[in-house]
């Protein structure tokens, strides 16, 4: 199979904590001559995480939904390639409320991809993730083992995940297929556990760990994440769907001692709280098909985390603000139960 080379790329919810490292990425290369970002700047959308290349007279920024066909097919216009993060992402959100999940990660995907077929594009990368499938109590999920989502995040990621692939089987649209495992790394919204922990911690709140503490994920680097789906949207097959983790499982517990020390606090800051509804207890994937083009996870887990934890630490001016909005508020009181942010 050629390697596909991107000239003209849309990237939708560029804005967020993955897709804006993607776009630094895909933009290091002299040989991209345009890159589109649309994003609908929800909560958890940021311009300030495309500040690095605001300068760069390639890029474009459209703020827009991808559930809205006018404002897609607008921006498809002369696109060879399209790769789409847009997402609602957060697990305890899609329990709480499950409507924007189904109109985004579902109704917005089956939007453009219907767009990418009447466009023509050369390619389209669908960002999926490693909870559709499932909790895996032993061993690693592959890409051909079957979905068994438990939460509305992860059914609404599976859905959309299955459509993309109908849309390769059905109408031939080349799309591949990458689902990630748990990212981390700068510019990540402070409700997920590792920038909710570190701001938490450096401010001396205490961190809410969901039950035991026990539950299992394999942490992935934002850079080696972006790195396999740059890998798979250019070296992969279309029809195809590849693995990208780490390796680097660790149990909650873990992770969160080595937060609070790596921000000169102790395990007295951990309070145990009433356990998220149907929470996975391990996911686990083997990522040998993608290794196979050539990919592999280069960063450490210990010194991705100790440089996430400083970068925190010198951009207090990227989260405060992130911290102090009523929605950030609103989400913190609702979920830990009136627990104070301050
Ligand atoms: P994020 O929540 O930080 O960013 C999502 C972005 O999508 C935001 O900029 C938001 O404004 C935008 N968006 C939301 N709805 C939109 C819509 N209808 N139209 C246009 N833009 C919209 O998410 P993230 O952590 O960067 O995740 C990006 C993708 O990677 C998602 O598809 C997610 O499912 C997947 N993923 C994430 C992880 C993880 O650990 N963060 C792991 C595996 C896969
Ligand atoms: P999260 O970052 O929300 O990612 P996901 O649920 O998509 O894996 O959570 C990672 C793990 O951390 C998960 O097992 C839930 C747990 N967790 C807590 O214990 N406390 C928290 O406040 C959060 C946000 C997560």
């Amino acid at each position: 199979m050629p390697s596909h080379s991107p000239r003209n790329m849309l990237v939708t919810g560029g804005a967020g904590f993955i897709g804006s490292a993607y776009v630094r990425l895909a933009l290091a290369d002299p040989r991209l001559e345009r890159l589109t970002v649309l994003d609908k700047l929800t909560y958890a959308g940021n311009r300030a995480n495309l500040d690095g290349v605001a300068g760069d007279p390639r890029f474009h920024f459209v703020q827009g939904d991808i559930a809205d066909p006018a404002a897609v097919r607008t921006c498809l216009t002369g696109i060879d390639t399209v790769v789409n993060f847009a997402a609602e992402t957060h697990v305890d959100r899609s329990i709480q409320d499950a409507s924007s999940f189904v109109l985004t990660d579902v109704y917005g995907l089956h939007i453009l991809l219907e767009a990418s077929r009447s466009a023509g594009v050369e390619r389209i990368l669908h960002v999926s993730t490693d909870e559709v499938y499932g909790h895996v109590e032993h061993g690693s999920s592959s890409e051909d083992d079957c979905l068994l989502p438990r939460s509305p995040y992860a059914a609404s990621k599976a859905g959309g995940d299955l459509l993309a692939r109908a849309y390769f089987v059905t109408h031939g649209l080349p799309v591949v297929i990458t689902r990630g495992s748990n990212t981390f790394g700068p510019r990540q919204y402070p409700e997920k556990l590792m920038p909710l922990f570190i701001t938490n911690a450096l401010d001396g709140l205490p961190v809410p760990v969901y039950g035991d503490g026990l539950q299992i994920r394999e942490w992935i680097s934002v850079d080696d994440h972006c790195r396999g789906i740059h890998t798979a949207l250019t070296l992969g097959v279309p029809g195809n769907i590849y693995n990208v983790g780490s390796g680097h499982a660790r149990t909650n517990l873990e992770v969160t001692l080595r937060i609070l020390d790596l921000c000169g606090r102790g395990p007295d800051l951990i309070q145990h709280v009433e356990d998220r509804k149907a929470h996975d207890r391990r996911y686990s994937i083997d990522c040998t098909k993608l290794m196979s083009l050539g990919w592999h996870p280069e960063r450490g887990l210990e010194p991705a985390l100790a440089e996430t934890v400083a970068w925190y630490k010198e951009n207090q001016n990227w989260w405060r603000p992130l911290r102090g909005r009523a929605d950030f508020v609103e989400h913190y009181q609702r979920t830990y139960k009136g627990t104070s942010t301050q």
